[in-house]
C-alpha cells in the first residue's frame, strides 16, 4: 500500500502516536536525509513528519523543505495536512481559531524555494493562483462544523523569516498588505509540494495576537501553551477529515 496522505506537524504536534502499527523510515533525497514515521488510521496509511524534529531543534528558517516534501513524493503522497502556529493580525481570527489559509506573502530571505534551479530538473515558473488546495480546504470547513470548531475559510498567511517575532511596526505593514496572519514556515513548504502536484492544505490554529496588537511580550512559551491547550481538537478534525 502507498501512502498517499501525510502530516507535517508544526510547533507543539510532535505526537504522531493515533496512528498505528508506526515504523520510522529514514528518507534519502538528492536534497539531503529526513525522517518520517509511518502509520495507520482506519485502514489508510498515513505519514507523519515533525517539521522541527520530535524535540523542536530545528528552527524555521534552516528546516530542510526540499527533503522533506521530495521523500514524501518518493512515499507517494498525494495530499499533506500541514500545521501550524501563527499570530493573528485579524481581530476576527483569535486564540484558539483555526483558518485554513488560502493565499501566503513571502517575507522569507535565506530560504531553499524551488526544485527547479536549471540544470536537469529545468526552469519552471509555477502557477500560484491556488497555492492551497481549495479541495483540502472544504473538506476541512466541512469537519470542523461537523466537531463545532471555530474556523474560517481562508485568510492571508504572512511568512516571515524568522526565528525572532515580528515588530509591532512590520505587523502594521502586514496589515496594510492585506495579511491575517503571521508565522514562520508556510513558504516554501506550500510552494515546494505544488511544485510537485500535490495537493497541500495549512491548518494554522491562532495562539496570540502579533506583536503590537497583543499588550505585552511574546513568547514561545506562550505559542506552546495554547497549542497544547487546542491539539486534541487539532488531532480530531485532522484525523477524522482523513477518514471522510
Ligand atoms: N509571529 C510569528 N510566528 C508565530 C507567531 C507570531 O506572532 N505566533 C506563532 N507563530
Amino acid at each position: 500500500m502507498t501512502v498517499k496522505i501525510a502530516i507535517i506537524g508544526g510547533t507543539g504536534v510532535y505526537d504522531p502516536n493515533i496512528l498505528e502499527n508506526i515504523h520510522e523510515e529514514q528518507l534519502e533525497t538528492e536534497y539531503g536525509r529526513t525522517l518520517v514515521k509511518i502509520g495507520e488510521y482506519k485502514g489508510k496509511k498515513v505519514a507523519f513528519m515533525a517539521r522541527h524534529g520530535a524535540d523542536h531543534s530545528v528552527p524555521p528558517h534552516l528546516v530542510n523543505y526540499r527533503a522533506n516534501i521530495a521523500g514524501l513524493k518518493q512515499l507517494g503522497v498525494k495530499n499533506i495536512f500541514a500545521t501550524a502556529a501563527v499570530g493573528s493580525l485579524n481581530q476576527s481570527m483569535k486564540a484558539e481559531d483555526f483558518v485554513f489559509v488560502d493565499q501566503f506573502l513571502d517575507f522569507t530571505k535565506v530560504r531553499k524555494h524551488t526544485f527547479f534551479e536549471g540544470g536537469e530538473n529545468g526552469v519552471v515558473h509555477l502557477d500560484v493562483t491556488d497555492p492551497y488546495c481549495p479541495e483540502l480546504r472544504r473538506l476541512l470547513m466541512e469537519v470542523s462544523g461537523n466537531l463545532g470548531l471555530t474556523a474560517h475559510n481562508g485568510g492571508t498567511y504572512v511568512c516571515t523569516e524568522g526565528p525572532r517575532f515580528e515588530t509591532p511596526a512590520e505587523i502594521r505593514m502586514f496589515a496594510r498588505l492585506g495579511g491575517d496572519l503571521v508565522g514562520m514556515t508556510s513558504v516554501p513548504e506550500v510552494v515546494l509540494a505544488r511544485e510537485v502536484q500535490m495537493c497541500y492544505a495549512t491548518i494554522c490554529m491562532v495562539t496570540n495576537y502579533a506583536a503590537g496588537i497583543a499588550e505585552y511580550k511574546l513568547s514561545h512559551q506562550e505559542v506552546v501553551e495554547v497549542m497544547s491547550k487546542n491539539v486534541a481538537n487539532l488531532r480530531r478534525l485532522i484525523m477524522e477529515t482523513i477518514e471522510s
